[in-house]
């Protein structure tokens, strides 16, 4: 569990791109989980550059997004669905039919919920996913006290989270949808690999917490001590409380 430390957010996207891309190569139908958030702008930027590139065939593989907010569409701006095409569905070829979303706009928020789980296992599980962490330890929407077992389904965000998101939201805390619809811990632990990003100061304490606290629902993301591969990459600044 030896985490990549480099310098910037930069460095970190190209770790994490030259990963994902070494994986397609050894799979071209990989199926990828994938997240959003500021941390993984230069993730996207680095494969959207390797594909124009040409040292990347995205043609295959099929993409599941960790989470979204209930009640946003689509074409809404602040909506994961919306960040995902402006920062990496809209410069690279991927197929439709391939890509897939939660969506928090479905009638039956359990039955949207019910049916990507089904979806997941139809293409044979995540190979790799794509993680960012939240200042309370968060990995996708699950907050504190998601069970190590949860699968995907809806969930209330914590304060801390609206908090964070606000600046998504005109940095009004109360614009920011309360309702969100997440893959759960049980369905990202069955991701055969997973690769955690983190950067900057404020994630420094929740980063030592994950990965030399004690392995408790309190802190989501310290259930990835008990997964057989993972890859965690940081900056300086996420790192600087690590032993
Ligand atoms: C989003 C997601 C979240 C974010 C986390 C960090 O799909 O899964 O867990 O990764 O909230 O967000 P940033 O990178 O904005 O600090």
């Amino acid at each position: 569990m030896r985490p990549v430390i480099l310098k910037d957010a930069k460095d970190m996207g190209a770790k994490a791109a030259e990963l994902v891309i070494g994986d397609i190569k050894k799979k071209p139908d990989l199926v990828l989980g994938l997240a959003v958030g500021g941390t993984m702008i230069s993730f996207y930027q680095s494969l959207v550059r390797l594909w124009k590139n040409k040292k990347c065939d995205f043609s295959h593989i099929n993409t599941f997004n960790l989470d979204e907010y209930v009640g946003l569409s689509e074409s809404d701006k602040r909506s994961f669905r919306y960040f995902m095409q402006r920062h990496f569905f809209s410069s690279v070829g991927v197929w439709q039919r391939n890509v897939h979303f939660l969506d928090g706009r479905a009638v039956n928020l359990n039955a949207e919920c019910r049916n990507y789980e089904k979806k997941i296992k139809e293409v044979g599980g995540i190979d790799l996913q794509i993680l960012g962490i939240g200042r309370n330890g968060h990995i996708g929407f699950n907050e504190p006290g998601s069970g190590f077992k949860s699968r995907t389904r809806k969930i209330l965000l914590s304060e801390i989270t609206l908090k964070d998101n606000a600046r998504f939201f005109g940095n009004n805390v109360r614009k920011v949808p309360r309702r969100a619809l997440t893959m759960g811990i049980g369905t990202i632990l069955e991701a055969r690999k997973i690769i955690l990003l983190a950067s900057g100061k404020k994630k420094a304490e929740i980063i030592h917490r994950a990965l030399h606290g004690e392995v408790s629902e309190d802190v989501p993301a310290s259930v990835l001590q008990k997964h057989k591969d993972v890859t965690f990459i940081f900056d300086k600044e996420a790192s600087s409380e690590l032993d």
